[in-house]
């Protein structure tokens, strides 16, 4: 059985570090982890939490309206490819259209691009890089 609730920041820390971190020097800690309007998001199969992700309050220029940057978002290894990311994404969107969102953008890395292409989030301008992490590409989308 699955569920979805908030969670707080420390929960994440752990799939942050083997899913997102793995071999890296980056930190699993992130700036605004600990902010008043950020959410933290966790699935959890039979009580375990297998899937993650963090929405922080933060404008780019070039969207328009309330925006939510999607970050640390990720699925223990053992429990990808089963849907479970887009369960949680989903909900993600129905929770943050309820505080007044209107656009979720994240820094996607290449390797993940079909998974947010699926949910229909749009490149925005060109491939970049993140040390230690690889190609990113920014993507979007406008919530209804
Ligand atoms: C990307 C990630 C979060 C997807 O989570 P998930 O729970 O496996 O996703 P889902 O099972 O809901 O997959 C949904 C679709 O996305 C596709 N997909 C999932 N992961 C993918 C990946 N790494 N590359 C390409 N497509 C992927 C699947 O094919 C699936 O489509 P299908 O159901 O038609 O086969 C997960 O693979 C992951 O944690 N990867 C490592 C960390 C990472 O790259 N995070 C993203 C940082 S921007």
């Amino acid at each position: 059985m699955t569920r979805i609730s908030k969670i707080k920041a420390e929960d994440t820390y752990k799939l942050r570090k083997t899913v997102l971190r793995q071999g890296m020097t980056l930190s699993h800690k992130m700036d605004g982890d600990h902010k008043v309007d950020t959410v933290h998001l966790g699935l959890f199969e039979s009580d375990l939490l297998v899937c993650i992700a963090s929405f922080m309050k933060s404008s780019r220029d070039d969207f328009k309206g309330t925006q939510y940057q999607l970050r640390g978002m990720g699925t223990s290894k053992a429990f990808q490819g089963k849907g479970y990311g887009t369960m949680l994404m989903k909900k993600a969107e129905k929770l943050l259209t309820s505080k007044g969102a209107e656009v979720i953008w994240c820094n996607a890395r290449v390797n993940a691009l079909d998974f947010y292409r699926k949910l229909g989030y749009e490149i925005r301008g060109e491939v970049f890089d993140v040390p230690q992490v690889g190609p990113h590409f920014v993507m979007f989308k406008k919530l209804a």
